[in-house]
């Protein structure tokens, strides 16, 4: 039923819901699953990686290094990866096909990186939706590094990458994008010499933080033109041995809002990741009221972790999202939305047109399902507005193929009146394949 297919089975009904209830763990963040099974590939040993991801951009990352050379077992549970190393006869070794990311812009913008310091050339591409997406941005710095890149015309997969020898680079990203960033600090790990990115404003810190877990000599420094992150390259990297990846954040929000905005609902999520380069939705739906607390917070493997307890809250007051925070919560901007919709006040989002070539034009499929459900909202080039406490009416909405607005609107339909119907829902599974049975088990009333 909740395959992700354009069939109408793959639509789902969601009704309204009171009285949510739920303690759990949730699958391991997506972001920090790609790189765990990418630092596994290339450290040297073994790494036994649990609550990997069920994510299917995580299996395509998983896919991708197996058709490098990369011996991975799947186990109930357990990844286990066979490091090949960084480099030598033992290293990863040319595909014999195109490698397929599907869905997933992080696998194949990062493996790029790694691909572009391999003696061999990689064919890469995926789904409609990726072929849509800018991949410039990885393109320019790794031709920067030495590495030679075809591309589609403007910049788009597929990409045949011819890597060799690179060279270090001191890199500025022209956009805020964690995934540019990795790309050429991973790239960085096969170059001669030290390659250094300098970000204006900091995105999700991930790849840093791991590459310090396998032993790269990494530096941070703040200065005043931004964040300059150095990997010298060269240097062996250990495996990540045994490695519990922290639970998704970017997953939970959607429980999280759901559990705020459904009334009389008491949800606790475990072993979440709040790096705070991700959390910045906590702090922003806490400053409107939010009952939401942060449990038993520690640190696991450089990352930090909690668990977190949401109860239904009255949101109250202005919400304006724009500068620096919105790389700290691009992913939640939708989810935002529909909080945004039952705030006794006013969301605005600025300074967020990156979200116009995400897995769809988010800005676009947030403004155009929620207009379907009777809510009134201002679109912007770069954000959106909404205002007061508005009704939602049930309504057909679409996912427009992407996984968080399907759960976005699911999550809607918890407080519609009537029916909300969302088509093609099965696109969740990119992210979250349990999404709908943890929502239905919860007690929501999804067919
Ligand atoms: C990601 C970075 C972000 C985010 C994406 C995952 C990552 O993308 O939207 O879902 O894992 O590095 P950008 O780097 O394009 O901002």
């Amino acid at each position: 039923m909740f395959e992700s297919k354009k069939s109408p089975s793959n639509t789902i009904r969601i009704a309204p819901a009171a009285g949510l209830r739920g303690d759990f763990q949730l699958p391991g963040d997506k972001s920090i699953s790609h790189r765990s099974a990418m630092f596994a590939a290339i450290g040297a040993g073994v790494s036994r990686l649990s609550n990997y991801s069920s994510a299917r951009d995580c299996q395509s990352t998983l896919d991708c290094l197996e058709e490098l050379g990369v011996k991975i077992k799947r186990e109930p549970g357990l990844i286990i990866v066979e490091g090949v190393g960084l480099a030598g006869p033992n290293g990863l070794r040319e595909a014999a096909r195109a490698l397929d990311v599907g869905n997933s812009g992080s696998t194949i913008r990062m493996l790029s990186g790694i691909l572009a310091g391999q003696n061999f050339t990689t064919e890469i591409t995926g789904d409609e939706s990726i072929q849509r997406r800018p991949m410039k941005r990885v393109i320019d710095p790794l031709t920067l590094m030495g590495a030679r890149i075809e591309a589609r015309e403007g910049g788009f997969a597929p990409l045949k990458i011819h890597g060799g020898d690179l060279k270090a680079i001191e890199y500025t990203p022209p956009v805020a994008s964690a995934q540019v960033k990795s790309c050429a600090l991973l790239a960085g790990l096969f170059a001669e010499g030290v390659t250094t990115v300098i970000e204006k404003t900091p995105t999700r810190n991930h790849t840093e933080v791991m590459m310090r877990e396998c032993g790269a000599a990494i530096e941070i420094e703040k200065t005043e033109s931004g964040e300059r992150i150095s990997v010298a390259g060269r240097k062996p990297l250990v495996a990540l041995g045994d490695y519990t990846v922290a639970g998704d954040l970017s997953s939970a929000s959607f429980f999280i809002v759901a559990a705020l905005i459904a009334p009389d609902a008491e949800l606790r999520l475990r072993h979440i990741g709040v790096n705070a380069s991700r959390a910045a939705l906590i702090d922003a739906l806490k400053s409107v009221g939010a009952r939401i607390e942060i449990e038993n917070p520690r640190v696991a493997h450089g990352e930090s972790v909690a668990d977190i307890l949401v109860r239904s809250s009255d949101l109250k007051g202005d919400l304006e999202l724009s500068g620096a925070v919105i790389a700290n919560l691009i992913d939640e901007i939708p989810i935002l939305a529909i909080a945004g919709a039952r705030l006794d006040g006013t969301l605005v989002v600025r300074d967020a047109r990156e979200l116009r070539v995400k897995e769809s034009d988010r800005i676009r499929s947030i403004v155009d399902n929620l207009r379907r459900m009777g809510v009134e909202i201002e679109e912007f080039d770069d954000g959106l507005r909404l205002s007061g406490k508005q009704r939602l009416r049930g309504a057909p909405v679409d996912s427009f193929d992407d996984h968080r607005i399907a759960m976005s609107f699911a999550v809607a339909g918890l407080i519609a009146e009537g029916e909300t119907e969302i088509l093609n829902a099965g696109a969740a599974s990119v992210s979250l394949p349990e999404f709908y049975h943890l929502l239905a088990a919860s007690g929501a009333n999804i067919k």
